[in-house]
């Protein structure tokens, strides 16, 4: 079996939901605390065993790039005034991975940006990481899904349960429940009318997948909202081959969302020990 080495980022998005902030800068280089919204998921991906990232990009997204190189002035200042541990953590960034780019020329949808990376995964299976949705696990989401894909040899998709009509904003699966954390999907469908959906089980932005899907992906039509939707491609190949889905153990959160950001950074800095005692104070005290 194939070991999964390569995760894919889309990341040509426009960030539109996020305006202004994201005029000038990518939204996937937004910070929660001190760290870009992408590191979170590199990170993830890396300490899952992935050891190419291929980063799909678009126009004015150079940021990511640089974010991901060496920064020489950066380290020179902060060598010469002795701040090793700063340094250290600097130079963490660009040994994380080899980190490739490859440009998406028009938002066309997800299943798109997918088949954009198409080259640089060849054939083999991969991940696909939506640096949006950062999941705070002590085990890593991506590896918790990779151990799946082991087990079954098969295509495996991250899912959370939404109950109610926020469902309709996620690609939602039909499924065969095989203990509490597995299940085989039956059918997908992406962004069904809340009354339409045929489960609380919402996919959220991680995926293993094989590189069959590669040639339905470059067959698939425009589908919700007009666009070349990765659900569609996957739901072609479950006609022919078994898929997974993995309800990970661990706290996914919409870091596209304004108050979804909101709260991710709020949860993540009361995990940080220099903040959360006065940080909690804070809003225990808050009286707005
Ligand atoms: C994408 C996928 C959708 C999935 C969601 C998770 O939608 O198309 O199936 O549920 O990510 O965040 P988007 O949020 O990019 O519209």
């Amino acid at each position: 079996m194939q070991k999964v080495r390569k995760a894919v980022f889309p990341a040509a998005g426009l960030g539109t939901r996020f305006l202004p902030a994201t005029k000038v800068i990518p939204k996937e280089m937004l910070t929660l605390v001190d760290k870009p919204l992408i590191q979170y998921g590199v990170e993830e991906a890396v300490n899952s065993g992935i050891e190419n990232v291929i980063i799909v990009t678009g126009r004015g997204k150079q940021a990511l790039e640089d974010h991901f190189d060496i920064s020489f002035e950066l380290a020179q200042t902060l060598a010469e005034r002795g701040k090793d541990s700063i340094l250290k953590e600097l130079n963490k960034i660009h040994n994380l991975a080899q980190v490739s780019y490859i440009r998406q020329k028009q938002a066309l949808g997800l299943g798109h940006a997918v088949l954009v990376a198409h080259d640089l995964v060849g054939d083999e299976p991969f991940a696909v990481v939506l640096p949006d949705d950062v999941v705070d696990a002590q085990e890593p989401c991506l590896k918790q899904m990779i151990e799946v894909y082991e087990k079954y040899q098969a295509p495996v998709i991250a899912v959370t349960e939404i109950n109610g009509p926020e469902i309709s904003r996620f690609g939602v699966i039909a499924h065969e429940k095989i203990d509490e954390y597995t299940y085989r999907i039956t059918d997908m469908v992406e962004k069904p009318p809340y009354a339409e959906a045929p489960s609380n089980m919402a996919i959220i932005g991680r995926y293993i997948l094989t590189p069959d899907l590669f040639p339905i992906l470059a067959e698939t039509g425009k589908g919700t909202g007009g666009e070349i939707q990765l659900t569609d491609g996957m739901k072609k190949l479950l006609a022919s081959r078994p898929f997974y889905a993995c309800k990970f153990k661990g706290k996914r959160h919409d870091a596209g969302d304004k108050l979804g950001f909101l709260i991710a950074t709020i949860e993540f800095a009361l995990k940080r020990k220099e903040f959360a005692e006065d940080l909690k104070n804070y809003l225990k005290n808050l009286s707005i």
